[in-house]
Parts: C-alpha cells; sequence; structure tokens
C-alpha cells in the first residue's frame, strides 16, 4: 500500500522511519519532510494545511492511508475534509475529526469533558474578558503556585505557573485584555498546580477499542535541571521507571477506559493518537492535559520500542479493527537527546553545515529542523535539529548511546541538555 505523513519534524522522521519497515508499505511520501524523511521515503512539497493540494496528491498517488503529524491540520478538520469528500471518504487517515482534536485545541473543552466523565485532573474554573473581574478574585483567593492556561493553542508557550499573587494577576491581565498569545487566550483556564512527576501515555484508538503503546517522560526546559524557557521538548526517555503495575492499571482505568468511552458517548469520531500528560501524584494520575497526535520528541523513543510492524496498527486504527490486532514491546529502553540551534527557542540562525551524521552506528539519527543542501550536505533550518536515539537494556545503557552519538555530530552554535535521563537514573537507584 502507499501512505502519506503529513508533517516534517522529528515525530515524522520516527513514523517514517518505521512505516518504511513495513513489508507492507510499498511507496512512502513525507509531505513537506525533510532531510531525514528523504532518506525513507520521498518528500512531497506541500504544506500540511493545504488541503486542496494534499486531495490532489493522495488521488493521483494512489494512497491507501494518511498518518497525520502535528496538531495543526487535526484542529483545522483534515479528518472532516477527507470523509465529505466523495473519493478521499474510502481511505484510511489516522487522526481525529475536528470534534475530537479540541481536547487539544480547547483546554476549556478538555476540562468539561473530564469534568463529565469523571477522569482526574486538577480543579479549575474558565474566565474570559467579561468576567475579568470575578478572575482576579478568584486567582487572589488561590493556592500558590496557581496555573493559568491558554485556552487555545499557543506552541506550548500558553501555560503560565505564578508563583505570586501579583505575576497571577497580571499575568491573567496580559492574556484576556491584551490577547498576551492572540486569540488563544481569550479564554483563560485557571488551574490547581499539581506537585508530582509527569510522564506521558500514548494510546491509539478507533473509537471503539485502543491500545496502550509505551509511555515517555519529556524534558521541556531548555536549560539543565529544567531551569529557562519552555522548548518542544528536549529529549525524551521509556519505559519510565514507576508506569508499571499499579500505577499503569490506574491509568487505564481511571483514565483511558473513561477517555475512550467519554468520547464514543459524545458521538465523537476519533481514530487516532491520544497523548495523555499526565501527573504522578503520589502514586496517582491526574491529567494535565490531552494532545491528539503523538509527541515530539517522545515518537523518537515510543516507536522504536514497538517490535511489531506499525502498518498493521495504523491500519486498524483507520478501519476500526484495533481489537484484531495484537503488538508487541521491546523490553528494551529508548532514550533520545535533542540537538538544537543555539538561541533556540528564542531567535537562532539556520544554514550551517551538519557534520559527522554518518559516522553514528551507535544510535539512530532522526531528522527535525534540517533539509538538503545543494551538494547533498545536510544543514540546520530550524530549532530543533537532529533528535540522537539510543537504544539498550538499561536507562544508563541507552543513554550511553545517545550521547556518544551526539558525541560524532556537530555544527556551529550546536546545543543539548547534558543531563536526559538523570532524574530517571535517580529514580531507579532508590
Ligand atoms: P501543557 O502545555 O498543558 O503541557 O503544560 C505545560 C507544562 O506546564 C506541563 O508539562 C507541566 O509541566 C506544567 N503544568 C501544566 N498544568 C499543570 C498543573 N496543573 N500543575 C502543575 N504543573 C502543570
Ligand atoms: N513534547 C511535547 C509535545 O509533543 O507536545
Amino acid at each position: 500500500m502507499n501512505i502519506l505523513v503529513l508533517g516534517s519534524g522529528g515525530r515524522e522522521h520516527a513514523f517514517s522511519w518505521k512505516i518504511s519497515q513495513s513489508t507492507q508499505c510499498d511507496k512512502l511520501y513525507i509531505a513537506p519532510g525533510n532531510a531525514g524523511t528523504a532518506l525513507v521515503g520521498e518528500n512531497v512539497n506541500i504544506g500540511v494545511n493545504d488541503f486542496d493540494a494534499i486531495r490532489e496528491f493522495v488521488k493521483s498517488n494512489n494512497i491507501n492511508l494518511v498518518v497525520v503529524g502535528p496538531e495543526d491540520p487535526l484542529v483545522n478538520g483534515i479528518y472532516d475534509f477527507f470523509k465529505s469528500d466523495e473519493v478521499l471518504s474510502g481511505i484510511g487517515l489516522v487522526g481525529p475529526s475536528q470534534a475530537g482534536a479540541r481536547l487539544e485545541g480547547s483546554k476549556d473543552f478538555s476540562k468539561q469533558f473530564m469534568d463529565k466523565y469523571d477522569v482526574p485532573t486538577a480543579k479549575s474554573k474558565t474566565f474570559t474578558k467579561d468576567n475579568l473581574e470575578e478572575g482576579l478574585n478568584y486567582v487572589s483567593s488561590h493556592p500558590l503556585p496557581v496555573v493559568l492556561k491558554a485556552d487555545g493553542l499557543a506552541a506550548g508557550k500558553g501555560v503560565i505557573i505564578a508563583e505570586t499573587y501579583e505575576d497571577a494577576r497580571s499575568t491573567l491581565k496580559e492574556m484576556l485584555v491584551d490577547a498576551k498569545f492572540g486569540e488563544a487566550s481569550s479564554r483563560v483556564v485557571i488551574e490547581q498546580f499539581l506537585e508530582g512527576i509527569e510522564l506521558s501515555v500514548f494510546v491509539l484508538t478507533d473509537g471503539e477499542h485502543y491500545k496502550i503503546l509505551p509511555e515517555a517522560k519529556d524534558y521541556k526546559r531548555i536549560g539543565e535541571h529544567d531551569k529557562g524557557l519552555n522548548t518542544g521538548g528536549m529529549g525524551a526517555v521509556s519505559p519510565v521507571v514507576f508506569a508499571k503495575g499499579d500505577f499503569l492499571n490506574k491509568v487505564e482505568e481511571r483514565v483511558v477506559k473513561p477517555t475512550v468511552a467519554g468520547l464514543k458517548s459524545e458521538g465523537i469520531d476519533y481514530k487516532g493518537f491520544i497523548f495523555i500528560g499526565l501527573m504522578n501524584v503520589n502514586g496517582d494520575p491526574y491529567v494535565i492535559e490531552y494532545n491528539v497526535r503523538m509527541g515530539d520528541p517522545e515518537t523518537q523513543v515510543v516507536l522504536p520500542r514497538i517490535d511489531s510492524d506499525l502498518v498493521d496498527l495504523l491500519k486498524a486504527t483507520a478501519n476500526g479493527t484495533l481489537n484484531q490486532v495484537e503488538f508487541s514491546v521491546s523490553e528494551e529502553s529508548a532514550t533520545t537527546v535533542v540537538m538544537v540551534s543555539g538561541g533556540y527557542p528564542e531567535s537562532y540562525e539556520k544554514g550551517h553545515q551538519i557534520n559527522g551524521i554518518d559516522s553514528v552506528s551507535e544510535a539512530t539519527v532522526f531528522h527535525a529542523g534540517t533539509k538538503a543542501g545543494e551538494n547533498g550536505e545536510v544543514l540546520t533550518s530550524g530549532g530543533r535539529v537532529l533528535a540522537i536515539t539510543g537504544r539498550g537494556d538499561s536507562v544508563a545503557n541507552a543513554l550511553e548511546n545517545s550521547y556518544n552519538g551526539i558525541a560524532k555530530i556537530s555544527w556551529k552554535d550546536e546545543y543539548h541538555r547534558r543531563d536526559i535521563g538523570q532524574d530517571i537514573l535517580k529514580l531507579l537507584d532508590k
């Protein structure tokens, strides 16, 4: 079959890498892709939100399955666009409908959904410009720290944890009145701060059945020891030591089952990934957020741990037959460390030549922000440039492979965190 992956990051390189290993995949296309995806498939110069161009491409290239990487096209309704087209409606698309994508596209919607279906989450209240005064009073009597979240998509920047009442009040005003995050902050969710260790659980559902994929922990801040600005993610580790037995059972019973059942009872068409951001609060899971796609860079550690053919899982998701598929997860650990352009997540330079990728044999190099130069060289073209995934029989060994790979790669002003996974190693030591 012919498969089209939409997106251009490390996540999409990991998807294409895994899909290209399937004997069921004839032609693999990535739109728009990067220099890494071009190694395992064919890049197509179409943007992820250009639905008309995607329709033409899918029709003229006999695409049988479309895998949507990022949230944007999902929130913009690509699933519904396919289903309402005579020809496209028969083609499998992995990703939820626009109604389902609201789980990520609107924090207010996702909080209401969790309340309705008894999914454990932080207590919260939503405010708009119209009840600003009420909102200011609400934060002023809220225990500190207090969490303020822009309702809509804000490129991972829309969450502010205020340590003082002054900060909380001014942030609320900036979001609602000064449109700090544009339309995304025209509604603000104010919620209780949860104290615990974070992890993410990934679920594939066809709307009826579900499979729980390997969990992961990511590292969002730019600086070591989780200091500095938020980024898209600087590294990830799987498995997460406490995500087993009792805890994982609680996640399945209290979070996964009511979420899938809730989507069904709302009549929401959902055939895709659910990325559940969780806080482990003294052994109990609380949902921090839902995303309606896989994580980046979490995909770069989750997919390498799936031993089975990913295409079987993706096909069954689109067809509604996930209950008929078995899949196996490797006992191995996987870690990924993201190499970024100096300056990221603020301004950074592009176009630097990357050296040493071909000499890495101990790890898998996933490309994120790269493009091919005129003479076949690989150039930086984004903030997050590469994700180096190591595998091993322990987290420590996987990390060693990631970092040994990194040591062979260089470009001007390259930066990466040196402490990915160190917190997990400490937990393992206990
Ligand atoms: P989000 O964009 O929802 O993933 O939030 C970004 C980050 O803010 C999360 O990864 C958490 O580290 C933190 N965060 C969000 N909500 C809470 C909360 N209620 N309590 C503590 N930390 C939170
Ligand atoms: N790494 C976090 C995300 O993909 O949202």
